[in-house]
């Protein structure tokens, strides 16, 4: 997994999509998405997601909204969303910089906003490499999206937009 950049950007087609970059060979387990941004206002609300195949499906569509103060969990499959995981730890405030960062193992996405664990998501696409694609849309300015692969005692960045 080490050398050529293997996250491709894409262009971005729709006005509340603000990034999106694909991994054909699969983004799970053991890589770390980590997202700096700021949102825009008080009813705020954005959503990072990360699709699968076939058919882009969302694994994990992770949503903050800064109206109800919660972010709701959930996954996108068989064309239906499934069960909500609402969380009510909301360390997000509308126009102060956070960072999230997802890191997925085998089991379980972990979430961390501003380096605190906020809540972890047990994986319900159980076929991990069919995760190939990340969004980010609605309500944010990115600083940074980082996709990085975690080892035990190595990291290493492939890939790094401003
Ligand atoms: C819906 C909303 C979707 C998604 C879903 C999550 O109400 O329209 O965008 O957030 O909840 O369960």
């Amino acid at each position: 997994m080490s050398g050529a950049l293997p996250l491709c950007p894409l262009a971005v087609s729709s006005p509340c999509l603000q990034f999106e970059a694909l991994h054909p060979e699969g983004i799970c387990p053991g890589w770390s998405i980590v997202v700096k941004g700021e949102t825009s206002s008080r009813s705020s609300m954005f959503e990072i997601n990360l699709l699968c195949e076939p058919g882009d499906q969302i694994a994990l569509h992770f949503n903050p909204r800064l109206s109800s103060s919660r972010i709701v969990c959930n996954s996108f499959l068989n064309s239906h969303w499934g069960q909500e995981e609402v969380n009510s730890t909301f360390p997000f405030k509308a126009k102060e910089p956070f960072q999230v960062e997802i890191y997925s193992d085998q089991d379980y996405f972990h979430v961390f906003i501003n380096e605190n664990k906020v809540l972890q998501y047990q994986h319900r696409q159980k076929n991990l490499s069919s995760i190939t694609k990340l969004q980010i849309l609605d309500d944010i300015d990115i600083s940074s999206v980082e996709i990085t692969k975690r080892a035990s005692s190595l990291e290493h960045n492939i890939y790094v937009t401003p």
